[in-house]
């Protein structure tokens, strides 16, 4: 049984504080938040009269990570921090011998990965980042039946993730583009790394991008080179307004079918010839899913084989190539 601690119970913390006292295998000891009212498991949602209360479950209650580091009853520390901080800290954890699941994206620079990278080489003990879209059901069905070859080659494909502006975080710094790299890091990433994590490092990308002021990306489209007729989207979008249902969304053309993720997360198959259909898909969620095969990994010492902390990274460096494409209006190279 793996001893978990929670640092950070904002948004996504109470996410992983839920599902992982859920799962068999892990047992979740201790909580840390600088926060008293969020290490007491109070949350309360931008607008809403009423608190949210998360179970603790007797977890111990720290207000400071390293604390939480020093205590030896804990063997997997989930970083669930602001963007800004995921370096520093998933550094601290692994230099006192915790193995580490960090929440995505990896950090706010491709450098600091590197440096994140080395930290758990020299530590021993493992690194992991919550790519959760890779492990969400239809995506990871989506991509199992592009793998078989079964339907052809990819001809297209088209991603999208949209949504009205977060306003819940701590201090304000998912709006601070320093701290969080906005829509681009922080939404949109999820989808340049399913687009990677589907068919690789694209040779080049070509990004067009607007925001709420001068040099603000709020909303970010790219097209990903592979193929010389593959025409390979992700959009990303943050800016709609409040009360905007966030949807995520993919369409794939293969070269004998089209598959199709619905708006209410229904994977359906359209053939060329024969009737459409809805594709069967496992149940839960990414979180449940990642946070699962995680822990399996930490149990059976080994990297993982769907989301390596190496290719969280190659992420990042697709964003960045993104981000100077948009600035630029180039069209960017990728390299690994
Ligand atoms: N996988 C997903 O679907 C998903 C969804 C949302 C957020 N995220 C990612 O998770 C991370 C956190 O995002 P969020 O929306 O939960 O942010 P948030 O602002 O809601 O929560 C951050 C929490 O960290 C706490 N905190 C800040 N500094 C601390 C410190 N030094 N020690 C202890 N606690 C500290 C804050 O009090 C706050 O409770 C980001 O990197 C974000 O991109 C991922």
């Amino acid at each position: 049984m793996l001893k978990v601690g929670i640092l950070g119970l904002g948004f996504i913390g109470r996410v992983h504080l839920a599902t992982l006292r859920k799962l068999r295998g892990a047992r979740v000891v201790a909580v840390c938040d600088v926060e008293p009212e969020r290490r007491a498991g109070r949350w309360r949602a931008p607008g809403a009269k009423d608190y949210e209360q998360a179970e603790l479950g007797g977890a111990r209650v720290y207000a400071a990570a390293e604390e939480l580091f020093a205590d030896p009853g804990v063997d997997v520390v989930s970083i669930n921090l602001p963007t800004y901080l995921h370096a520093e800290y998933t550094i601290a954890a692994l230099k006192a011998e915790k193995h580490v699941i960090c929440e995505k994206p990896m950090a706010r620079t491709s450098t600091e990965c590197s440096r994140m990278i080395a930290a758990a080489r020299r530590s021993g003990k493992r690194l992991f980042i919550a790519h959760c879209i890779r492990f969400w059901p239809a995506y990871a069905k989506a991509r199992e039946i592009v793998h078989s070859g079964i339907q052809g080659d990819v001809v297209s494909a088209c991603f999208c993730r949209r949504g009205a502006l977060p306003l819940w975080s701590w201090q304000g710094w998912l709006q601070d583009p320093v701290k969080s790299g906005l829509c681009g890091l922080d939404l949109h990433i999820h989808d340049a790394d399913f687009v990677q994590h589907l068919l690789g490092m694209p040779r080049s990308v070509q990004s067009v991008a607007g925001g709420f002021s001068d040099g603000r990306i709020d909303h970010i489209i790219t097209s990903y080179e592979y193929g010389p007729n593959q025409l390979i989207t992700a959009e990303g979008a943050w800016e709609y307004a409040p009360g905007y249902p966030f949807a995520m969304t993919f369409s794939i053309a293969l070269e004998t079918a089209t598959l199709d993720l619905t708006r209410d997360l229904k994977l359906m198959l359209y053939p060329v010839e024969g009737k459409a259909r809805e594709i069967k898909t496992e149940e839960g969620d990414g979180y449940e899913h990642e946070l699962r095969h995680f822990l399996r990994c930490i149990e059976a010492d080994r990297e993982s084989d769907i989301a390596p902390a190496a290719s969280a990274m190659a992420s990042l460096r697709l964003i960045e190539a993104e981000f100077e494409s948009a600035r630029t209006g180039a069209r960017v190279k990728c390299n690994g």
